[in-house]
């Protein structure tokens, strides 16, 4: 809405000292495209994302994730061609800049005042353009500083992993690791836009690329029954890198993350549910007791996994479904094992950060059936202990 349009409301004195509550709502627009070589022959799809400020080009800068320039090659010569090729429509600012890859980048909050001091020297406004091209690490660091220069640029992302295409990518957070916890420091900010390139993917390692597939996994248990079906079934040709069968899925996760971001009515987390957060009080925490060796997607799998089992004892989840979501998460390649940094009473310290991150009561999302999510406040720590017993018994028996 224009605010000239705004019709003229009857003010009330100025002198008044009558409380007001007013329930007010920003519209934002969330542009998710999918490409397959979006920085060849599909450059169009990200210059058309830049839109001119006025009758100025727009400006533009480039953050690359240093481990995905390495792997690539050529993605620093490509990005100055693209933008010599699109500079009718765009201005590159400055360099294109390379930061680490990987939990590095969220773990030394220097790098977050260096990335600010580029973006001041740079001049960079609030209808300029940081596009970020990288894993889920690099989204959220670089997508941070942006968010808190001049209150925020528009950040447009290029994720480069499974689990920053199916999840994190379309997310309107961002954060940095601060105290030793994760995501301490951050914002919400929803992205200007975000371009799913196939072609991005193809240096990624083995490890990581079915990291994504956990995420998928969680998704798909919460809201779609079919998607738990498909994801079993193609389990091993999704750990083989068959693109016909993985693309779609990471889709399909993005559409559902997507989805509930823009339809679910709480893209803010106000509320104290948080669905999408199923199976990560313990990722979160098994993450960071590993000291981040074990990645964000394993440590989901291994999460999911636990939650999935706690389901069954206590909330009715069938053992055959939670049986089942056990061997696809081994079938994706992953090792359900606890690492053995994560005592249990490290791990249930977990739980009281969690709340703590949300305020409020601990809220969790568990499951009474596939597609059947329940909200809980309470866990019965007897039981999540046989839970976390069952997925290392599992896990010792499939190595
Ligand atoms: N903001 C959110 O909503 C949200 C949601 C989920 C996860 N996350 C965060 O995302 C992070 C994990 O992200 P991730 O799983 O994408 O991993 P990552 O960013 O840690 O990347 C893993 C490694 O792969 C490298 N890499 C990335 N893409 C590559 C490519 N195409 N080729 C070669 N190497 C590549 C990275 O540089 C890094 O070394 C965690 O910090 C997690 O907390 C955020
Ligand atoms: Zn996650």
């Amino acid at each position: 809405m224009n605010p000239n349009d705004i019709e003229p409301i009857d003010m009330e004195p100025l002198d008044s000292t009558r409380p007001v509550d007013i329930t007010f709502s920003v519209p934002y627009v969330h542009r998710l495209r999918f490409t397959a070589d979006v920085l060849g022959q599909e450059q169009d799809v990200l210059a058309e994302l830049l839109e001119p400020s006025g009758d100025r080009p727009a400006r533009v800068q480039f953050w690359v994730d240093q481990d995905v320039a390495t792997a690539r090659g050529n993605l620093i010569e490509q990005l100055r061609t693209f933008s010599d090729a699109q500079a009718d429509r765009f201005t590159r600012v400055g360099n294109v800049q390379l930061v680490p890859g990987g939990e590095e980048i969220k773990n030394d909050i220097h790098i977050l005042e260096r990335m600010l001091k580029v973006m001041n020297a740079s001049n960079l406004d609030r209808r300029s353009y940081v596009v970020v091209i990288g894993g889920g690490a690099v989204l959220d660091a670089v997508g941070f500083a942006a968010a808190i220069a001049h209150r925020g640029l528009r950040l447009v992302r290029l994720p480069t992993t499974t689990l920053a295409q199916a999840d994190s990518g379309v997310g309107v957070k961002n954060a940095v690791n601060l105290f030793r916890k994760k995501n301490w420091i951050g914002t919400f900010a929803p992205p200007w836009g975000v371009i799913n390139d196939a072609s991005l993917l193809s240096t990624l390692s083995d490890r990581d690329f079915i990291c994504g597939f956990s995420e998928a996994v969680k998704v798909a248990l919460l809201k779609d029954p079919a998607l738990v079906d498909e994801l079993c079934r193609e389990a091993p040709r999704i750990r083989r890198r068959d693109m016909n069968v993985a693309l779609p899925i990471i889709a399909r996760s993005a559409h559902w993350h997507l989805r509930h971001i823009t339809l679910g009515g709480d893209p803010f987390e106000a509320l104290e549910a948080r669905p999408l957060d199923f199976g990560h009080w313990s990722a979160h925490k098994v993450e960071s007791l590993s000291q981040f060796a074990i990645r964000h997607g394993e440590a989901v799998a291994l999460g999911v996994a636990i939650d999935t089992i706690y389901s069954s004892l206590v909330h009715g989840l069938p053992a055959a479904d939670a049986q089942r979501v056990l061997i696809c998460l081994n079938e994706l390649g992953f090792s359900l094992a606890m690492p053995a940094q994560a005592d249990q009473n490290a791990l249930f310290a977990g739980l009281e950060e969690f709340r703590q991150h949300l305020g409020g009561r601990l809220t969790l999302t568990m499951l009474r059936g596939v597609g059947d999510p329940i909200d809980v406040h309470h866990l019965d720590r007897r039981r999540m202990q046989e839970a976390i017993q069952h997925v290392a018994e599992f896990a010792a028996a499939h190595v």
